[in-house]
């Protein structure tokens, strides 16, 4: 039995959980429930990341302490989490005591072992509210651009980053006052002391391949010592001899994943020490965004390292919540909390689309929601329930309930699903569940053509042939069962009303092995209902439409233009008249797209299938009306230019997931735009 520690990485208490956040605690959790089928102790904590200005100021906002207002967020997100069946061993909260003295030791140990220096530091402090600013708390003009109302540390229009000491105009964004410099202490980690460490602990296989190179460009641009200190008010963990400084949010927060631990530990009378301090043979796996790289793969090894505990097997990271192609956005109604996406759909819907589209990369994950309906009932309805609701009622009915006596001969379909099962377990371990999922309905569909083909509602019409249809019904409850094996990690809930069904005890990835015979099983209820497309609707009620951005006038598109459901404007809206600001503009992504493949697409004699590679950012297909211009194999290897956030369209062949840009007026005489010498695929085109 393998001994295994996950964690998903911990919310900040002043906001909801989102779906964007569910991306990774689904993905965390169905590689949990996958580990504990398989008979591995797995135990899975988080907390609330409950520490920081922001957290501080709400509370002050809402009048109420800080404490109070963590207090009640980890209950909303408790509660939400357990909505999506996210099965913690702990949820705990970073503002505990455990928390605070693991904290401690990871700062003294590293003090001792001249890991911290002392540095006196200029920044920005208001008088007005008597506190140093963070940099998200200052607005003004932007040094390079002069663009106004940009954040202290960067700029939205030029992209550039400053200090916040160089913004012209500034302005404290909590009461307008112009703050002022002052000088104070910091605390910093050397982290420039840990590279041989750090470059040691990735060849151990830390990373997934794309992330180690980007550590590797860290590495060439050099690391920097870390200011892990901030001045009161400040809520969080004061330092141990520095009244007044308190530990930055980032020193603290993975340090809860340790806490949410030690607590559980506590109750559970484990050892805490054996698993942290002397490293007893239990994996360590940290899933996280993208976003929060840098903090989990250079400073929280680095910490723990410096302190003396142990530091992760690895660290699993995955790509952004895209809803429709697009950024989440208020404005878009894409904003989906978890709550509001409880109070409409059943959790196990986006489990399993999200399943459906996970993959071990870094890829971003888009929820199409016209995609998601269509794949959750044809998937989950159509294929998988569809198999015992066709069979289990001829089982009531003519058979007492009782399954045959001996599993029968089926064909080798109970054996070919055995085996898959090995297939299917690596790419569960692998996190590639996108093709555990397709390996599952592969399953699926065989099922539903042997039940086709024999027909049960036909035999049942034969009384001759009563034996025939109880061993047809019998084997099609049995892959029906076998599949809800390979499919609990996903779908928990329905897996336990299937064994309520078959009234089996719970599962195990082995007991696949055996089928079921001779036992009754109970009458088939209802077990999941078609996703209602009104409810998704619902969803994504828009509550204050923007106009979207306008093509160019003359811009040639090489796919047709998507309609935006949303979308206030009619399709025949005249182009704008107003210049476009740059906001608007930089709204819309464009990348760099190698071309990988380019293919005829059957029946459209104007376009060409494109397979295009987004670097970091995974694959693409595209359908591109540039057939005319481009024989297809003249395609591969070259690049251009991909509208990346364009809402996926989908075609009579497939779904068209962006557009390739090109010139002219079309047919033969169309070109395609490409970037200059040196731009890789993935790049950012501004
Ligand atoms: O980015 C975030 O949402 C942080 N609250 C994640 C913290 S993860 C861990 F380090 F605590
Ligand atoms: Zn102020």
């Amino acid at each position: 039995m393998r001994r295994i520690l996950v964690t998903s990485a911990l919310p900040y208490a002043n906001g909801q959980i989102h779906l964007g956040h569910l991306v990774e605690t689904i993905q965390t959790d169905i590689w949990v429930r996958f580990q504990k089928l398989k008979g591995h102790e797995c135990l899975y904590f988080c907390a609330d990341d409950t520490h920081g200005t922001p957290i501080m100021i709400r509370a002050r906002q809402e009048g109420i302490t800080p404490e109070t207002l963590v207090e009640r967020m980890h209950a909303e997100h408790l509660s939400d989490f357990n909505g999506f069946h996210i099965g913690f061993d702990n949820y705990y909260t970073t503002n505990s005591p455990e928390n605070r003295l693991l904290s401690e030791e990871v700062y003294l140990k590293n003090r001792e072992a001249g890991h911290i220096r002392v540095s006196t530091v200029r920044q920005a402090y208001c008088d007005h509210d008597g506190m140093f600013l963070p940099d998200r708390f200052i607005r003004g003009t932007c040094p390079a651009c002069g663009a106004e109302d940009q954040y202290g540390d960067a700029c939205e229009h030029c992209s550039g980053s400053h200090n916040p000491l160089d913004l012209k105009n500034p302005r404290c964004s909590l009461c307008g006052n112009p703050p002022v410099e002052r000088e104070s202490e910091h605390f910093f980690f050397r982290l420039t002391q840990f590279e041989a460490f750090l470059k040691e602990w990735i060849r151990s296989g830390a990373l997934q391949p794309e992330m180690a190179n980007k550590l590797d460009e860290w590495f060439t641009a050099g690391l920097q010592d870390w200011d892990i200190s901030r001045d009161g008010p400040y809520f969080g963990f004061e330092i141990p001899d520095a009244p007044g400084k308190y530990f930055y949010v980032w020193l603290d927060a993975p340090i809860g994943y340790m806490a949410s631990c030690w607590e559980w530990c506590k109750r559970h009378g484990r050892d805490f020490d054996a698993i942290w301090r002397r490293d007893d043979q239990m994996e360590v796996y940290h899933f996280i965004g993208k976003d929060i790289l840098y903090f989990h793969t250079l400073f929280w090894p680095a910490t723990l390292r410096g302190a003396g505990f142990r530091t992760p097997t690895a660290v699993f990271t995955h790509g952004f919540l895209t809803v429709n192609g697009q950024k989440m956005s208020k404005s878009r109604g894409t904003f989906i909390t978890a709550r509001r996406y409880l109070d409409l759909l059943n959790p196990e819907y986006l489990r399993y689309y999200y399943a459906a589209k996970l993959t071990a990369r870094v890829d971003d994950l888009d929820l199409n929601l016209d995609d998601f309906i269509l794949r959750v009932n044809s998937d989950l309805v159509g294929k998988v329930v569809n198999i015992a609701s066709r069979s289990a009622g001829f089982i009531q009915k003519r058979f007492a309930g009782r399954l045959a006596d001996r599993y029968p001969d089926d064909d080798g379909l109970h054996a070919q699903c055995v085996a898959a099962g090995e297939e299917i377990a690596t790419f569960y371990e692998e996190r590639d569940y996108s093709k555990a999922m397709r390996g599952i309905m592969i399953l699926a569909d065989a099922a539903n053509r042997y039940v086709e083909a024999k027909a049960p509602w036909s035999l049942a019409k034969d009384p001759e042939r009563t034996a025939e249809l109880h061993d047809t019904c019998t084997v099609a409850i049995n892959i029906f069962r076998i599949l809800m094996i390979y499919l609990e990690p996903v779908l928990p809930q329905l897996a336990q009303r299937c064994r309520e069904f078959l009234q089996v005890p719970p599962f195990t990835w082995e007991s696949r092995l055996t089928p079921l015979s001779g036992q009754t099983i109970r009458e088939f209820t209802h077990m999941m209902a078609r996703v209602d497309p009104k409810k998704v609707e619902e969803l994504v009620e828009t509550i204050h439409p923007i106009p979207p951005a306008a093509p160019p006038q003359k811009a040639t598109q090489s796919t047709p233009k998507t309609t935006r459901s949303p979308d206030p404007l009619p399709a025949s809206t005249p182009p704008l008249e107003e210049p476009l600001d740059i906001e608007t503009f930089s709204q819309v992504d464009l990348r760099v797209a190698k071309i990988l493949a380019a293919e005829p697409v059957e029946g459209a004699d104007k376009l060409l299938r494109l397979t295009l590679d987004l670097g970091e950012l995974g694959q693409r297909t595209v359908f591109a009306g540039i057939r005319a211009a481009y024989p297809p194999e003249t395609l591969p290897g070259r690049l251009t230019v991909l509208v990346a956030n364009l809402k996926p369209r989908k075609m009579r062949f497939g779904l068209s997931e962006g557009m390739v840009l090109a010139a002219g007026p079309g047919g033969a005489e169309l070109f395609l735009l490409s970037p200059d010498l040196g731009a890789t695929p993935g790049m950012r085109i501004r």
